[in-house]
């Protein structure tokens, strides 16, 4: 099993996705800054992942704080969860996760110092444990929606990387090709972080699950040509009404997949549904450094100079979703969670 967030002997060790597919290499972190620094520049990355990696990074904050009791501590944690909340803004997973770390450190903090850490700690590893046992769940519900020989194609990394260790997207293509109906995984390579070719077609060559890898700007011609059968992706925040934000060309993909008449679905535990939010228009889109757009590792592609537009996300509408996977169950349009 891929697992890259693990809590072991007081640290919290996560797998360096940016190397990948190159080299696999755990780092780990005794200091919440340093998670801090990881997520931003996405040693850990995938809404999910994020969200149980702030959660531990809550669990070294109550480790490095030298507050004489609950009080204090639970004061000194309030500086971690803003450094923590800080790093990226458009998946809900992350500000859902330290809210649950506060509700505890809250509710627990006429503790004993010792006793409301381990509290801490076991709701960081209950954060990771639901993960996992949501995604396969989710897993089992989107696999019923997978047809015979199917030919699924995904954006982005929606996998064990992006999650606790099963994935959503992938998770739901893992069960389908545990029951033999996925026939082909279309991997879109997933400019400019190419979290496609590098981590998703990765999970698959670790799965042995057939797939292929296109560019982009391929998907629309792959759909034209009738070998695309259903588009499964993931999502960093689902407005109450349905409106998804995900990596940037999920939008593009969706509105190629209604052109052609594919069925576009979006997995996604409950935790990344933001019911404050009414429609996408008011998610928070991360915008990031031009450098990824003008390079392609090292290599530069554009002058130095080009200004740049790098949005790392965008919102797809959710009359253009025919359903949204998650452990409870599928949800179809118009979407209501309640
Ligand atoms: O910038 P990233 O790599 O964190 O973006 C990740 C995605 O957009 C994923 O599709 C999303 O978080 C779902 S992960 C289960």
């Amino acid at each position: 099993m891929i697992a890259p967030i693990r809590w072991e002997r007081h640290r919290l060790l996560l797998l360096d996705q940016r190397l990948l597919p190159v080299e696999e290499r755990m780092r780990e972190y005794t200091r919440w800054r340093d998670v801090a620094d990881a997520i931003r520049t996405l040693v850990v990355r995938g809404a999910p992942a994020i969200g149980c990696a702030a959660a531990f990074g809550v669990v070294l904050a109550a480790r490095q704080s030298a507050a004489p009791d609950g009080y204090g501590l639970v004061a000194d944690l309030e500086e971690a969860m803003k450094g923590l909340a800080a790093t990226r803004p458009t998946a809900v997973n992350l500000f859902w996760a330290l809210d649950r770390m506060r509700g505890v450190a809250e509710a627990h903090r006429a503790l004993p110092v010792p006793a409301l850490r381990e509290r801490l700690l076991g709701e960081a590893q209950a954060i990771l444990d639901e993960d996992l046992a949501g995604n396969k769940a989710l897993g089992a519900h989107g696999a019923a929606l997978v047809p015979e020989g199917a030919r699924i194609l995904t954006h982005c990394n929606a996998g064990a990387l992006a999650t606790a260790g099963y994935g959503t997207a992938l998770g739901v293509i893992r069960t389908a090709h545990e029951h033999g109906r996925v026939a082909l995984v279309w991997v879109d390579e997933t400019r400019p972080v190419m979290q496609g070719s590098r981590l998703t077609a990765w999970e698959m060559v670790k799965e042995g699950i057939p797939h292929r890898l296109i560019a982009d700007v391929a998907a629309g011609f792959v759909m034209k040509q009738g070998e695309v059968d259903l588009v499964i992706v993931g999502a960093d925040r689902i407005a109450a009404n349905g409106d998804t934000a995900n990596k940037i060309g999920t939008y593009s993909v969706a509105v190629l997949a209604q052109h052609h008449n594919i069925p576009f679905y979006v997995a996604a535990p409950l935790s990344t549904i933001d019911p404050s939010i009414p429609s996408g228009a008011a998610i928070p889109i991360e915008e990031r450094g031009g450098d990824e757009v003008r390079r392609i590792g090292d290599r530069q592609t554009a002058p130095a100079e080009t200004p740049v537009y790098n949005p790392a996300f965008d919102v797809t509408p959710a009359e253009l979703i025919a359903g949204i996977i998650t452990e409870r169950g599928v949800f179809r349009f118009p979407y209501s969670f309640r």
